[in-house]
């Protein structure tokens, strides 16, 4: 698709790491910018820096878990600045570690904002652009959904996270097929980064208190907590390159946007043993990270 200069972008968890890559990315293309998130000063920061840039930006604080705030949402981005042109759902936390030491608390709050939050966004945009298709030839418009390279590759120890990006997969690939039976002019297409160094690794401080866990973290939680920080700080892009990145993918049309393919093997790895019914497994000798990261789990369960 075209990206319009005075085009319309919303972009969830726009306050910080790829969100705020991804708004500065709009702006400097001069596109109007609608940021949501859920942590009120890293909001306000963006919007600041983007502000002192001469860029159209206004934000809101939402919870993307909350259905009825999303909406509203969506009604005042429309109010402000008309339809949306491309809608970012991208807000995401993390948690990781043994799967059967997740609590209940940590399974709604990593659905609800990761999988749901998609959902929401969605739900309350989808329609609002496809009116907006309806009542003008040269609209175009697209959903933009951040997954992961966890959604299409598992682990151990990677937990709800990898559940719950899957997920957004899944939801993208149908909402993908859904809009091909009624448009050209909306499209969808799903981020799914390697690791990239942004603040995901200090995703608590939005965690809602009434998904607050009464326990402390686990020795699995720990240790994988402290491996992926460290595969975050050595990701091999910034965030500012994977939102260049995802602009080219989404100007093209194309759905897949794996910012590196670096990892691809990883990709068929999985799906050859599908097909070939062999059991789950990864790569190591090919992945020195995925070794490590192996050995430290090991390690940290086993002291
Ligand atoms: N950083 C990576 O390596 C990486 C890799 C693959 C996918 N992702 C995905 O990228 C997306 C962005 O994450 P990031 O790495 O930029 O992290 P980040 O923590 O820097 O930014 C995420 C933003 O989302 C906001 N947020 C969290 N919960 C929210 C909620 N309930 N409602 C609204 N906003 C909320 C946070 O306050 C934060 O500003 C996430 O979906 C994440 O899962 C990140």
């Amino acid at each position: 698709m075209k990206i319009m200069k005075n085009g319309v972008a919303v972009i969830t968890g726009g306050g910080s790491g790829l969100g705020k890559a991804l708004a500065y990315a709009a702006v400097s293309r001069g596109m109007k910018v609608v940021l949501a998130d859920v942590h009120a000063k890293a909001l306000e920061q963006t919007l600041d820096e983007l502000h002192a840039l001469g860029a159209e930006a206004v934000g809101e604080v939402v919870d993307v878990a909350d259905a009825a705030a999303v909406e509203k949402l969506a009604e005042r981005a429309e109010t402000t600045f008309g339809p949306a042109n491309l809608v970012f759902n991208n807000a995401g936390v993390a948690s990781a570690g043994l799967i059967w030491e997740s609590t209940d608390k940590d399974w709604d709050w990593l659905l609800g904002v990761n999988v749901k939050g998609v959902a929401n966004g969605i739900r309350a945009f989808t329609p609002r652009m496809l009116a907006a298709a309806s009542a003008d030839p040269d609209y175009q418009g697209s959903i933009i959904n951040t997954a992961s390279l966890a959604g299409v590759v598992t682990g151990p120890a990677m937990g709800i996270y990898s559940v719950s990006k899957h997920a957004v997969l899944a939801l993208s690939e149908c909402l993908y097929h859904d809009l091909a039976l009624v448009t050209e002019q909306v499209q969808t297409a799903v981020l799914c980064p390697s690791y990239v160094a942004t603040n995901i690794g200090q995703c608590y401080r939005s965690r809602p208190s009434r998904w607050a866990n009464s326990e402390g973290l686990t020795r699995s939680q720990m240790a994988t907590a402290a491996i992926s920080q460290n595969n975050l700080d050595n990701g091999s892009l910034t965030a500012d390159a994977v939102a260049e990145i995802t602009f080219k993918h989404i100007e093209q049309g194309q759905f897949y946007i794996f910012p590196t393919t670096e990892m691809h093997v990883l990709l068929k790895h999985r799906f050859d043993r599908i097909v070939e019914g062999d059991n789950p497994d990864l790569p190591y000798q090919q992945f020195e990270f995925l070794q490590t990261r192996r050995q430290r789990l090991i390690e940290a369960l086993t002291d």
